[in-house]
């Protein structure tokens, strides 16, 4: 782990400092110049409005984009976060002093500053995995938006931030890589489609999915992947949860 472990430690310093003090938005990570970007890949835990776009895709109906999201946050406007208020990635970029983590597949300007990849829904294994013998008409969820897809779009963003190997690796090296939440949706799909039994069988494969999907971000001169567990109690650092209505699973 080493300086991973490091990096980690200051990701959940800055969650931990956002919930002591929310007010003051964790002000002493301010300036530290620690990291110049983030990129971050994964579910609805962190997913900061590419869901509204891969919705689309599938003309599939979005409730993140109706009241109550977005009513007291962010100009009275959803902005495609299963959340009213600030998700734990966006408490992390703004204790670390950096822009909101704009999503990747909405957002209009640069990514010099960080990429979001995170997708409300994604699994951790292929999509394709969970519609083995869908009979017709069945759901088109998961859609298609597995942390391999997520780690394509990097690769498809990749050019245009930085060049040569030496280039990309001190571009990288200043990067904070938020990997997760991831494999939630895995399980939310399967019950009630696969028996425990075939459950408990990819259980072992979704682990090393997103060990790989970190481990490849590590691979790439970044030293500082944060894979996350269940963050649904972290999500009491956002003062405004009391008023924000979330969809759970999504
Ligand atoms: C996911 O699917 C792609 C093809 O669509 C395949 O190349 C890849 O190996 C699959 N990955 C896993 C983890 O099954
Ligand atoms: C999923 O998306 C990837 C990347 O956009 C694409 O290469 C792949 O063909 C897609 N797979 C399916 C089953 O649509």
């Amino acid at each position: 782990m080493g300086s991973g472990g490091r990096l980690v430690l200051a990701a959940l310093m800055a969650v931990a400092l956002a919930i002591l003090h929310p007010s003051a938005e964790a002000a002493s990570l301010h300036g530290g110049g620690l990291f110049d970007s983030i990129f971050a890949f994964g579910d609805s835990f962190t997913d900061t409005g590419n869901n509204p776009i891969v919705f689309g895709w599938y003309n599939v109906f979005d409730v993140v984009m109706r009241p109550p999201y977005g009513m007291t946050s962010f100009g009275g406007h959803p902005t495609g976060r299963n959340c009213n208020g600030r998700l734990i990635i966006d408490f992390i970029a703004q204790g670390l002093g950096l822009p909101l983590v704009p999503p990747y597949l909405s957002h209009k300007g640069s990514f010099q500053q960080g990429a979001n990849f995170a997708v409300g829904g994604a699994t951790a294994l292929n999509s394709s995995f969970f519609h083995i013998g869908d009979p017709p008409g069945a759901s088109p969820f998961p859609l298609n938006t597995s942390l391999e897809v997520q780690l394509g779009w990097f690769e498809e963003l990749k050019p245009s931030l930085c060049q040569t190997d030496q280039e990309c690796k001190d571009f990288f090296g200043r990067s904070l890589f938020f990997v997760g939440e991831f494999g939630i949706n895995d399980y939310h799909y399967s019950f009630g489609k696969k028996s425990m039994q075939e459950i408990r069988a990819f259980v072992p494969d979704l682990i090393q999915t997103i060990s790989m999907g970190a481990e490849s971000d590590r691979a790439r001169g970044e030293d500082s992947s944060c894979p996350w567990d269940d963050p649904v109690r972290m999500r009491a650092a956002d003062p405004r949860r009391l008023r924000g209505r979330r969809r759970f699973g999504i």
